[in-house]
This record gives C-alpha cells, sequence and structure tokens, in this order.
C-alpha cells in the first residue's frame, strides 16, 4: 500500500523522533519494554568477547532491535557505515572488527544521540570512527564509498523507505552489502493517515 503522507504528517514524525530519541539518548532502558543496554546486546547473540570489551557506559546506550553482526562478516580493513547510529554501539563494534586499517561512519539525525556516540568513543579510544548528523533520506556519500552498511531498528522510523533504501545501494561499492536488522509489519496498515501517524511507534 502507498501511503500519502502531508508535509505536516511528515513534520509530526519528525518532530516526535527527534523527542523520542532525545530521551533515550542518556538511558533506553527507562523509555523500551524490549531489553536494551548489555542485556539487549546478550540477549540478541553479539560476540560475548566483543560485547565484554565495551564498557557500561557504552553498551548501556545500546538500543537496537536485532543483530546486524550475525547476517555476514565485516573483514578488517571495510569502511563500515552505520544508518541511524544512536548511542554508536553498533558502529563502535564495527570500529573494533574493521580495525585501525579501516573505517566506521556512523549517521543520525538526532544530535543528542550523537553527542552519546561521540562521549562513547572517546570512552573506547578508537581512532577509526567518525560521527555525522545525516537523515537516512538525505544521506550524502560519495557513490560508491562504501563496503558495508549496517542498521538496527532504524528503517521501521523512516517514513520515505524506498528512497532512503536507494541513498544506501547509491553509496555501496559493487560487491558491498547492507547487513539490517529491524521491525517488519505482520498485519496491514489502518486506512487512515490520522492512524497511520498516531500508531508510528507502536
Ligand atoms: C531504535 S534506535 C536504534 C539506535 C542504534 N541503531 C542501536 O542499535 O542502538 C533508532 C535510531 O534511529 C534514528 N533515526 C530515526 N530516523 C532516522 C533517519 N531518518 N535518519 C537517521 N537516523 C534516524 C534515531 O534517532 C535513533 O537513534
Amino acid at each position: 500500500m502507498q501511503i500519502k503522507l502531508n508535509a505536516s504528517d511528515r513534520q509530526q514524525i519528525e518532530e516526535s523522533i527527534h523527542k523520542k530519541y532525545s530521551q533515550a539518548a542518556k538511558n533506553p532502558a527507562a523509555l523500551f519494554k524490549y531489553p536494551t543496554g548489555r542485556n539487549g546486546l546478550q540477549t540478541l547473540g553479539y560476540d560475548a568477547k566483543l560485547v565484554e570489551q565495551l564498557p557500561d557506559e557504552v553498551a548501556n546506550g545500546y538500543c537496537g532491535v536485532g543483530n546486524p553482526f550475525s547476517l555476514g562478516t565485516i573483514p578488517k580493513g571495510s569502511i563500515v557505515m552505520d544508518i541511524g547510529c544512536g548511542a554508536g554501539v553498533d558502529t563502535l563494534i564495527a570500529a573494533t572488527l574493521v580495525g585501525s586499517t579501516g573505517k566506521s561512519v556512523g549517521i543520525d539525525m538526532v544530535p543528542a544521540m550523537l553527542d552519546q556516540a561521540k562521549s562513547n568513543a572517546k570512552l573506547m579510544q578508537l581512532g577509526n570512527v567518525h560521527f555525522m548528523e545525516m537523515s537516512a533520506s538525505r544521506l550524502s556519500f560519495e557513490h560508491t564509498s562504501i563496503d558495508i552498511v549496517i542498521s538496527n531498528g532504524v528503517f521501521n522510523l523512516i517514513i520515505d523507505k524506498q528512497q532512503a533504501l536507494a541513498n544506501v545501494f547509491n553509496c555501496l561499492k559493487p560487491g558491498g552489502y547492507l547487513m539490517m536488522a529491524d521491525q517488519l509489519l505482520t498485519e496491514p496498515l489502518p486506512n487512515d493517515t490520522k492512524m497511520i501517524v498516531a500508531s508510528w511507534f507502536r
């Protein structure tokens, strides 16, 4: 079904995302019903050694819904982009996996999340990680510049999913890949646009 959202619907959704994830930046456990933080990482089967290396303050910021690293390998030297990186836990794990010859870049559209991600990167003392404020709907990365895109719990929130996916594939090098964990619809959307906007975070 093609949903037609007008400018005011879009603004309402984007403002709600900013509000909710600004709150979530400091303490996601207080906001979400699913397992977050170190508990979430362990429940979702992240590599135990990598999780162990994360300081508590870093692990606490995790609010992913799945484990993108379970979908493939991240070779040393790769350039990885994490779309909707939040507090940067997956970005930092990717930075550890790619090593000093690789690079890991996290993008998010909520400044409070990026502040937390930058502070987490300092704690981990990794020199190969960068964070940028950017929306997945308006990715501005060089064509075919990225080896692997990861994303966790973000595409369900994006209004223009097709555009955002096209942006991802434009950035990927030939043979590059996307490893995405997310939530999927299991029943039809309501017909009423107001209901769709109201239930965006249900
Ligand atoms: C459920 S959190 C997941 C954060 C992180 N991936 C993790 O696993 O901890 C969703 C994140 O997506 C970000 N987000 C939502 N819509 C976005 C968009 N259009 N572009 C970039 N980031 C977005 C939010 O700000 C939030 O940080």
